[in-house]
């Protein structure tokens, strides 16, 4: 057994923000809590995340189409959804140092379980620290934390001309949830598709959110992105559906090399009143000490359609000939957080070695089709031209089919080390037997192997690893 790494969280955040793939945002201007951009590799990473998402949601479904909606919709969307009246967070405030809290999250770290209870109950249970004099402000110890207050988590904005801008009647909010869109263009979707029940919209965008306390790096953001997909269905198939869902989804994560034991379902024991069923898979987060929830799978009953259908005065009736009945199909959803599969597959990847010299080889074992660069180039030698140009032009060759590197810089040693970190599943060098025999050396990032292949070979060799 591998021995837990304390400091994982610390070394995550630091290969992302040196090798580019995470950064603060707005860092010259002193950084804004609980927003990143993502680099060039990060960007990469997640594309990839996003592009196998896709692949299995859509593309190898015959029940299962795209959308891509827009961030704002009509305000009332949130009304009818109930997020404009009930979309809190418990909240508290410490009147010495001014910092901001979730007060749940202060109960769960003295054991008290206080997910979705009332602000009533979280203001007992303060009060009970309180008296007990144990509830001191984490960040200045002291004990001047206030009462529980509930505090909206939608994020909002203005839209319409410069002169009526600030009336209240111009508020849009940024969306909480990508699902959102995919209720309002259920009725285009069945019009301009004509699916048959059961099927499913998946679409994947960004989603914002007040959180109170975005901490754990990307884990808990106030701008992410969800990949989510809406399941409509007759409600006589709601249990079967909800099953399929799960072991779909659970699935997933195996397919992309995360162990069985690092994954679980936990089961919600307090459901949303509208709401049947509510698991979310959970992964052991190394670098955050257990398991945490990566997605969330949800049996939503026919409560968006209904609602959407109530505030809208539309009717979103679906017709089955089959049966000649008419109903509004009710609906399993899979939300999943791209930022969240992003942080679990660094976590899983991350891997330290050392080396009979007693060094430490750091390298990221990720699935190669979520790799942001499949293959690196490099020529043996800097100052041999021949050399250079010839792994050039292979460079140039590979970058047509696969996201390519080409590097000279420094010694093989030090160009391998760039590639590990990165996670770069296979490297390249290009030597003086190659001008002759116009074969490579292929080196693989988890065993450290190296093969000779023929330069005509590479493109096939690595479709085949990748599938
Ligand atoms: N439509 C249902 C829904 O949004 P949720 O449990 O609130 O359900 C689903 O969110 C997923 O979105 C979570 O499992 C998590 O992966 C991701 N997520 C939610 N809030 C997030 C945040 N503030 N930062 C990053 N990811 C978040």
């Amino acid at each position: 057994m591998q021995e837990k790494d304390e400091k994982l969280m610390e070394k995550i955040i630091s290969l992302c923000k040196r090798r580019g793939f995470v950064f603060a945002s707005s860092e010259i201007y002193g950084g804004m809590a609980g927003i990143y951009d993502y680099g060039h590799y990060g960007s990469l990473l997640k594309d990839n995340i996003k592009k196998e998402w896709q692949k299995n949601m859509i593309q190898l479904r015959e029940d299962v189409v795209g959308l891509d909606s827009a961030i704002f919709m009509h305000p009332k969307t949130w009304v009818a959804s109930g997020h404009v009246a009930g979309f809190n967070d418990p909240q508290v405030d410490c009147h010495n140092c001014k910092s901001r809290f979730r007060a749940d999250h202060i109960l769960e770290d003295f054991g008290i379980q206080a997910d979705k209870a009332t602000l009533e109950f979280i203001n007992d249970e303060l009060n009970k620290l309180r008296e007990a004099k144990k509830l001191l402000c984490q960040n200045c110890g002291k004990a001047c934390l206030g009462e529980a207050r509930v505090f909206s988590m939608m994020v909002k904005s203005n839209l319409g001309s410069p002169v009526d801008i600030l009336d209240e009647e111009n508020i849009v909010y940024l969306r909480p949830e990508t699902c959102g869109g995919i209720y309002l263009e259920y009725k285009n979707t069945l019009d301009s598709l004509h699916p048959k029940l059961p099927f499913g919209i998946a679409q994947v965008g960004k989603a914002f959110r007040n959180e109170i306390a975005a901490r754990q790096f990307i884990f808990r953001t106030r701008e992410f992105e969800q990949m989510e997909m809406q399941y409509f269905h007759d409600p006589v198939d709601t249990n079967s559906i909800f099953e399929m869902w799960k072991q779909i989804r659970y699935d997933w994560y195996l397919l992309y090399g995360i162990p069985d034991d690092k994954l679980r379902f936990y089961k919600h024991e307090k459901l949303a009143h509208y709401a049947s069923d509510a698991y979310d898979v959970e992964y052991d987060f190394e670098s955050m000490g257990g398991f945490k929830e990566v997605e969330g799978i949800h049996a939503r009953g026919d409560w968006d359609l209904s609602q959407h259908s109530k505030f809208s005065g539309i009717n979103l009736d679906y017709y089955d000939e089959a049966n000649k009945k008419r109903f509004i199909p009710h609906i399993v959803e899979t939300s999943a957080g791209l930022a969240r599969m992003f942080l679990m597959f660094l976590d899983n990847a991350y891997t330290e070695i050392l080396s009979e010299e007693g060094e430490t080889r750091v390298f990221l074992k990720l699935d190669p089709k979520l790799s942001p660069i499949k293959v690196a180039v490099f020529p043996l030698l800097k100052n041999k031209p021949e050399l250079v140009s010839n792994a050039h032009d292979l460079y140039l060759e590979l970058r047509k089919e696969f996201m390519c590197e080409f590097d000279d810089n420094g010694n093989i040693g030090k160009r391998y080390r760039r590639q590990d970190e990165i996670g770069t599943p296979w490297c390249i060098v290009v030597d003086f037997d190659t001008l002759t025999d116009d074969s490579v050396t292929i080196r693989d990032r988890d065993t450290g192997k190296q093969e000779r292949i023929k330069k005509d070979e590479i493109a096939a060799y690595i479709k085949e690893k990748m599938n």
